[in-house]
């Protein structure tokens, strides 16, 4: 078992990526939080793992508020004792060209992709250092990565996660703290299912491997790099995206 005995949050657990993500690290051995802001579909995701031989529990949150996430990671310690992993998952898109993107829109996506990441890691972090381990992963994105057509506000956070995630490395490492992002291509999701059909079809036709990725690809990844196998990573930006950009 990959997380025997470890306690783990994914944040947007309840759905897509976050959801796979909860689920195969239940199934490796790990107790979950399912952490999301949509209390129907996170109670659902903590349900179907608990019917499938896992051990999770929802606790609602909205990542943006720094409040509700010190709440969820005092309501983790006290039902799980410990936290040994954060998955910075849960991200939003409001795509707009340059010209007709809103203030509104700049706001909302980070506040989420990007000070969501900041407040959970920061609220989580001392539980780490007073445990001497600890691994935390970021959701970043091909876009952060190498950018793309209509996604100022949601780049602008992706390349921002990159930038927290190689300055936490350096500044945790010492304290037994593991760092790194992943940068996934085009992932069927719910996220994606707003793409117009011809943008889909040109990212599937530019990927080496000639599909959109599933959320399995990166959920098995976050796997790998949450376990022990990873254990002397840190500070990387990992492609999961089929060869999207070689
Ligand atoms: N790559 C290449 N070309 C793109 C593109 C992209 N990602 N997005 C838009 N375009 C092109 C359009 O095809 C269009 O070209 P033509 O003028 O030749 O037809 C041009 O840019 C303008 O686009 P629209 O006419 O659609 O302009 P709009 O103002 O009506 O809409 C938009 C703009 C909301 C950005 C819309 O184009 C859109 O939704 N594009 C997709 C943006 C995208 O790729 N989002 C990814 C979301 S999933 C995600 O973010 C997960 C992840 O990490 C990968
Ligand atoms: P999704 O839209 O399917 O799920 C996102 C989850 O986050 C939802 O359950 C939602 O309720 C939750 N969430 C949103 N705002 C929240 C908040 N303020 N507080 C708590 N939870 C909140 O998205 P998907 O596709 O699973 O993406 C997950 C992550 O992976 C995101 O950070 C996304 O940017 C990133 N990503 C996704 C890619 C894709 O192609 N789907 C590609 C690259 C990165």
């Amino acid at each position: 078992m990959f997380l025997k005995d470890k306690a783990a949050i994914v944040t947007g657990g309840a759905r897509g990526i976050g959801r796979e993500t909860a689920l195969l690290f239940a199934h490796a051995g790990a107790r979950v939080v399912v952490a999301d802001f949509d209390k129907e579909a996170g109670e659902k995701a903590a349900r179907d793992i608990n019917t499938t031989g896992g051990q999770a529990i929802f606790i609602q949150v909205d990542v943006t508020d720094r409040d509700n996430v010190l709440a969820m990671v005092e309501e983790t310690k006290e039902r799980l004792g410990k936290i040994d992993i954060l998955v910075n998952n849960a991200g939003i898109t409001a795509d707009a060209m340059l010209l007709k993107m809103t203030e509104a829109q700049w706001d909302r996506v980070i506040g989420v992709n990007l000070k969501g990441v900041f407040n959970c890691t920061q609220l989580v972090a001392p539980t780490m250092i007073e445990q001497g381990a600890g691994v935390v992963l970021n959701a970043s994105s091909v876009v952060g990565v190498y950018g793309n057509v209509g996604q100022t506000n949601y780049a602008a956070t992706k390349s921002g996660v990159i930038g927290l995630t190689k300055s936490w490395a350096k500044e945790l490492g010492r304290k037994g703290i593991r760092v790194n992002a992943v940068a996934p291509g085009f992932i069927i999701s719910d996220m994606t299912a707003k793409v117009p059909d011809k943008v889909l079809e040109i990212m599937k036709e530019k990927t080496a491997l000639n599909r959109l990725g599933e959320v399995q690809d990166v959920a098995q990844t976050y796997l790998f790099l949450a376990s022990d196998y990873a254990s002397y990573i840190t500070g990387q930006v990992l492609g999961v995206d089929g060869g999207l950009v070689v």
